[in-house]
């Protein structure tokens, strides 16, 4: 039969710890979105239950849910094929799908044969090189249901829709042997650094690859001739196919790997293959200086892709039972608070962890530094033509999952931010709202847009590190950026002018992000507490209590916070509660906790929407990262049950297309934005106040000044080595020259301190190896100079230092291009914002399927 009755989707927290899970039919889990391989932006592979009509039994799809991603497996048994991805042949029969926070887990019925497939997207809090390794891993067991031995072989293809998101560009490839493993190669002849396509990276290489085995074989060649081939012999011909092509160039090339497994009863380890996408540069970031190429972590410990893919493979089982560890330990954690909860962190996590880049630098010598982690988000589902890079507002919701799995990886997320600013010569002293487009950010004059919002999320986040951490590093380097942030925010968060917010407000009237102002203030106490200098952390803190006073006053009406002052019917999430929580600043009384906790029951109660409460009284668009924000901080279980049970149902609802979106119609479901956004690691909010702080110990040295640089005055080091306890004159000492250094900064670039220019061009980024893109055989497929030509391009890159150094487009379209769509990139941030406020005011009805809008 062609098509699958539906599937009984398990929830995964009842099966990993219920013995009886196993007999349980019911169904609890319909996600629009299952992940299969998804690592990084770019490498987001998604299986669609509710695409064509025969659930699961269709392409993967890229993360919006509409791209194509050619992905067929089979299994044979007795001479009968069996898809499990796909859409060409005869279906298996699914009978469970099992999710949990690193796995996809399907098990279907083949013949006589039961197959369960894994699709583990590795999360390694505990190794940065595995965590960074852009690859995943896919796996087959499969037991004899009748009791007999079967004869079985298995098959899996990938096309070039992986590499490229148009179809008609030319792609090449090849295939490797180590002793350890096989593996195909798979890029776009004329690769385009740092641009994208629909989303899809034209950068890419792709790999397909498998570990040594005795019945492996492999082939390259159109789609059909190797699925039908497999299908009638049980096996491939390890044959390339000559001819470079388009991906979609007659009958579409396609790269498959297969096994055969002999004569079994059951499969006594499980066939493994990998799957992955590296971009290597992967990102172009301004680092306080200047721009630089930023390569995959994973550089730091293996040269090529070559050997990481043979380690990748001949430690899967390891990799197997750190997944499995880490699963138990994440649901069982969320399980104390409910089951749903549970859903929520196994459906939030790979998607989180997908939407970032793990990167390092080179160093003179041409390594790789494996000290220097840096971690960029992408804007991932955002509406806009560009996404943005390191958006605050994104990683200021993400940041309780960075937080709780690894908070170096806080630290490393937060860097690049601080890099930036303080680098950043313009004069100003509040944060942007992102660093620019994805994957390229640079040093720019930027207007305060949002400065209330997005400087009072960075301190806070900031000292959420330290606190959690015990590292001090970043405040201490850092100090006087921080201070310059601290003092905006005194200035500004009772008086933010005509600013934007995140809640779809007004900075001059939100309530909400007034909160997150005061509670900036009191972060800046908190840093200045650790650093010694307990003048300024009073000064800030009376300033806080000062405003807090404030604040309750104008805040409060009929028992309950409002939204808007001025408008005292007006309510919403005052989701920033989370942040005088995040960071134990105690100054929303327990009084206002309880308060707004019966009131969000009350409309929790009344609430006839399926899918959350708006994020305001004004709009109609729930927002599953604040709503999860909310749901932290009230004490009253079923309250908070409530709340995660609003989440869940949209995370869990099928009736539009992509991933899990954070912005929807609180009625409808409909998406806005946020189609698989990184953004959803808020649902970690709860655990994250689960973490206990630290003692935050400031370190003696600052690895990030250059040793050449000679000290000047009072060196970083010096400001640096003073420890909490420090005497006061070198506290003072320090305050002082803080206050010089301030002036001085402030005198140096008074000129632009006003709204400088909107934005300076793009810095050209030198040193994109500029190798002429390969030959393409198609014009003589059969001739053999040419082949041998082919061949001696493809060993001449082989020999350059990183082995396999892709052809890069020498078409000047490709920079310039992206500097046009820079150079509108402020443009974009404001129509960004303002849409984004429009549609929080239920004025505009986005859907994903519209184009993205024309500026
Ligand atoms: C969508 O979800 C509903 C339950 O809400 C379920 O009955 C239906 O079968 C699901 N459809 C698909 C294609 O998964
Ligand atoms: C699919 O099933 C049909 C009917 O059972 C059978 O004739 C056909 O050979 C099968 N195709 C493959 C590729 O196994
Ligand atoms: C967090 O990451 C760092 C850097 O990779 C590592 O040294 C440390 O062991 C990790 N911590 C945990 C708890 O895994
Ligand atoms: C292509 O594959 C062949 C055979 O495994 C190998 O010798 C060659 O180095 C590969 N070329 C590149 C560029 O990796
Ligand atoms: C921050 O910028 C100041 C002024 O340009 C510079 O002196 C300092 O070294 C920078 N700090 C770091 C940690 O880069
Ligand atoms: C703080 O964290 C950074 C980044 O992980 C690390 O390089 C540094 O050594 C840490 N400092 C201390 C004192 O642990
Ligand atoms: C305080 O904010 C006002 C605008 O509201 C601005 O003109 C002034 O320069 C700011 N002062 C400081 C010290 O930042
Ligand atoms: C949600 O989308 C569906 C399908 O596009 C549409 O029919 C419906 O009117 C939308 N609902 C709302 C409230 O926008």
């Amino acid at each position: 039969m062609f098509f699958a009755p539906l599937p009984t989707l398990v929830s995964a927290a009842t099966i990993l710890c219920s013995a009886v899970a196993a007999q349980e039919q019911t169904q609890r889990l319909w996600p629009a979105a299952i992940p299969l391989a998804v690592r990084s932006p770019y490498f987001s592979s998604w299986m669609n239950p509710t695409v064509d009509t025969g659930p699961p039994f269709m392409w993967a799809s890229f993360w919006d849910g509409t791209r194509t991603l050619g992905w067929a497996n089979y299994v044979r048994v007795d001479g009968a094929t069996w898809l499990w991805l796909g859409r060409y042949g005869n279906a298996s029969t699914i009978k469970e799908v099992e999710i949990t926070p690193t796995r996809s887990i399907f098990t279907f019925q083949a013949g006589p044969m039961e197959v369960k497939v894994t699709y583990l997207s590795p999360i390694e809090p505990a190794d940065l090189v595995s965590q960074s390794f852009p690859f995943s891993y896919m796996s087959f067991e499969a037991s004899s249901t009748d009791g007999n031995p079967h004869a079985v072989e298995v098959y899996s293809d990938i096309s070039g829709e992986w590499a490229s998101g148009i179809n008609s560009n030319l792609i090449q490839w090849n295939l490797t042997t180590t002793t350890a493993s096989t593996y195909h190669t798979v890029l776009r002849s004329t690769l385009q650094p740092m641009t994208e396509t629909n989303n899809i990276a034209e950068d890419s290489q792709v790999y397909l690859g498998m570990s040594s085995r005795s019945g492996l074989t492999w082939q390259t060649g159109t789609d059909t001739a190797l699925r039908d081939s497999f299908s009638s012999t049980g096996q491939l011909a390890n044959a390339q196919d000559p001819t470079f092509r388009a991906i979609n160039g007659r009958d579409w090339p396609v790269f498959a790997i297969s096994a055969n497994l002999g004569t079994i009863t059951s499969t006594s380890s499980p066939v493994v293959w990998c799957i992955g996408l590296v971009r290597d540069p992967s990102i172009v970031a301004w680092n306080g200086a200047s721009s630089e190429d930023r390569h995959p972590y994973f550089k730091t410990r293996y040269q090529d892709v070559s050997s990481a893919i043979d380690a990748f493979l001949l430690n899967f089982p390891n990799a197997r039972d750190r997944a499995v560890a880490l699963d138990e330990k994440l649901m069982g954690e969320a399980e104390k608070v409910s089951d749903q909860y549970a859903d929520l962190i196994s459906f939030a996590t790979r998607q989180t962890l997908g939407g970032l880049e793990f990167t390092t630098s080179r160093v003179a010598d041409g390594s790789y530094d494996p000290s220097d982690l840096q971690i960029f988000m992408k804007d991932i589902g955002s509406n806009g033509q560009t996404s943005r890079m390191n958006p605050v507002e994104g990683i200021y919701a993400a940041f309780p999952a960075l937080l709780y799995l690894n908070s170096t990886w806080a630290y490393s997320i937060l860097l690049p931010h601080l890099k930036f600013h303080n680098g950043s010569q313009d004069g100003t002293s509040f944060v942007a709202p992102d660093l620019g487009s994805f994957p390229v950010s640079q040093s720019t004059s930027h207007q305060d847009l949002r400065g209330v919002e997005d400087t009072s999320s960075m301190l806070i986040m900031v000292y959420a590190h330290a606190l959690y951490s015990g590292n001090g590093s970043l405040i201490a380097r850092y100090h006087p950026l921080l201070k310059r942030w601290g003092d905006y925010l005194v200035n500004r968060t009772m008086n933010p002018a005509n600013q934007l917010t995140a809640d779809g407000g007004q900075a001059g009237t939100s309530v909400n992000l007034m909160l997150k102002g005061i509670v900036g203030v009191q972060a800046i106490s908190g840093i200045s507490q650790a650093l010694g200098d307990s003048a300024a952390s009073q000064m800030y803190s009376d300033q806080a209590k000062n405003f807090i006073t404030q604040w309750r006053d104008q805040a409060m009406n009929d028992g309950h916070l409002i939204s808007d002052i001025g408008d005292p019917q007006s309510w919403g999430l005052i989701y920033n509660t989370f942040a005088d929580k995040l960071i134990r600043s105690n100054l929303v009384g327990q009084d206002i906790y309880d308060s707004q906790a019966a009131f969000y029951k009350q409309l929790a109660g009344d609430s006839t929407n399926l899918f959350g409460l708006p994020l305001r009284s004004s709009g109609s668009d729930a927002r599953s990262d604040w709503t999860m924000l909310t749901a932290s901080t009230i004490e009253d279980p079923s309250t908070r049950d409530a709340f995660i049970a609003m989440v869940h149902s949209r995370a869990n609802y099928n009736g539009t297309l992509g991933a899990f979106p954070v912005t929807y119609s609180a009625s409808s479901g409909n998406v806005t934005r946020g189609i698989a956004s990184p953004a959803q690691g808020a649902v970690y909010s709860l655990l994250s106040l689960q973490l206990q702080p630290q003692a935050i110990a400031i370190p003696a040295t600052t690895p990030d000044v250059p040793a050449n640089r000679p000290a000047r005055g009072l060196s970083s080091g010096a400001i640096a080595g003073v420890v909490i306890s420090a005497v006061a004159a070198a506290a003072s000492l320090i305050v002082a020259f803080f206050l010089w250094r301030r002036i001085r900064n402030r005198s140096a670039t008074s000129d632009s301190e006003e709204g400088g220019p909107a934005m300076t061009p793009f810095v050209q980024v030198e040193g994109y190896p500029s190798i002429p893109p390969l030959e393409v055989a198609a014009a003589a497929p059969s001739n053999a100079s040419s082949k041998r030509q082919q061949q001696q391009q493809w060993e001449q890159r082989s020999q350059t230092p990183s082995s396999f150094v892709p052809p890069v487009s020498q078409e000047p379209t490709s920079l310039s291009a992206y500097s046009s769509s820079t150079n509108n990139q402020l443009r974009d941030v404001v129509e960004d914002l303002r849409r984004e406020v429009e549609l929080m005011r239920g004025h505009t009805n986005y859907t994903y399927t519209e184009p993205p809008p024309e500026y």
